[in-house]
């Protein structure tokens, strides 16, 4: 079995908007080298210029670095290429689709060492099930990055049913070693950690839009202007603890019984479908957007996290 000390070279499979960033990302580690393997050509030195503009602008990242960062990333539309054959650790980053995922993992697994180990960078399926036809399903575990991948730290290492211990503790010194915040999902189950956290918000906050308790935009106010503000700085837990378990027991007894707990997506998001309120794609969702707040909002998020990664 691998370990941290091994790994010296990653193969991403795919090199989309995340695989881009995920290959920069793994740069950070100046002993890594990296090869992005995709059907497609593409401008990778000019994706990752384009993504990491602003931390260049603002001083975060160099020239220098960057242009030695991008000489330790090789591309590749050749499965048969010797660089993808001694990939030690392989970060899967292709379409979201169960049959090509497993496709190119089959194929992996044909042409890399017996010990490489295998991610997928899946955002919503299962690491057990994308794992499932291969014959080495213990070096297998999901790696979870999330958008935009070179700027959020957290990466969620997902144990499948057959992961070994030492795999996913290599990983995790792995994604450490280059600057990424893991996380340990001990359990392979949809949503993982955050998302299953992200998406308990969004139902409650959708279901209160849906019961004319307040609009959209109140909602979004509530949250920036309250919990949301110190998010970073005190979370769920350890807010608890600060207001004791005695007050957490007796505000869950009061008020869980009147929170949304449906299994089924809002019906007010089925209505938006159908009139066609798509979100920032239409101009409206939730709210109205122009195409000027579309390309604020985006820019803006961007900034924001160097302010809170780079600045603080
Ligand atoms: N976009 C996000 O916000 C986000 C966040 C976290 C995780 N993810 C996950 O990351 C993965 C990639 O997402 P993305 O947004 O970068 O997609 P993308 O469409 O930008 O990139 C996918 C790339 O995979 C390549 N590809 C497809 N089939 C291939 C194959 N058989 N062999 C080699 N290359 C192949 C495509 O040519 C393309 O360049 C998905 O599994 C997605 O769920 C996405």
């Amino acid at each position: 079995m691998k370990s941290y000390q091994d790994i010296k070279e990653i193969l991403i499979a795919g090199g989309g908007m995340m695989g881009k960033n995920i290959a920069f990302v793994m740069t950070g580690n100046p002993a890594f080298r990296v090869t992005i393997y995709d059907l497609y050509p593409t401008d990778v030195e000019a994706g990752i210029r384009a993504n990491t503009k602003q931390l260049v602008e603002r001083g975060h990242l160099t020239e220098a670095d960057l242009a030695e960062r991008l000489t330790r990333i090789y591309f590749t539309t050749d499965i048969d290429d010797a660089a993808v054959a001694k990939a030690d650790l392989v970060i899967e980053a292709v379409f979201e689709d169960m049959g090509i995922k497993r496709d190119i993992f089959a194929k992996l697994e044909a042409r890399c060492a017996e010990d490489t180990i295998f991610c997928t960078n899946s955002s919503v399926m299962s690491p057990s099930e994308i794992s499932a036809e291969l014959v080495h399903r213990e070096r297998f575990v999901g790696t979870h990055f999330w958008n935009p991948g070179h700027l959020i730290p957290l990466v969620e290492v997902v144990k499948t049913d057959a992961t070994a211990d030492g795999v996913a503790e290599t990983v995790m010194e792995v994604l450490a070693s280059a600057g990424k915040k893991p996380c340990l999902c001990k359990k392979d189950v949809p949503g993982f950690i955050a998302n299953r956290l992200q998406h308990a918000l969004w139902r409650e906050a959708i279901s209160i839009v849906e019961h004319g308790i307040a609009d959209a935009e109140t909602v979004d106010i509530a949250i920036k202007n309250s919990f949301g503000l110190r998010l970073p700085q005190l979370s769920a837990l350890e807010n608890s603890d600060m207001v004791g378990t005695q007050l957490t027991w007796n505000i869950h007894s009061y008020v869980l019984p009147h929170l949304e707990d449906s299994h089924e997506p809002s019906p007010l998001l089925k209505q938006m479908l159908d009139e066609g309120k798509l979100g920032f794609k239409s101009g409206e969702g939730f709210m109205k957007w122009t195409q000027e707040e579309i390309d604020a909002c985006n820019a803006d998020l961007n900034s924001y996290l160097i302010h809170m990664l780079y600045e603080r």
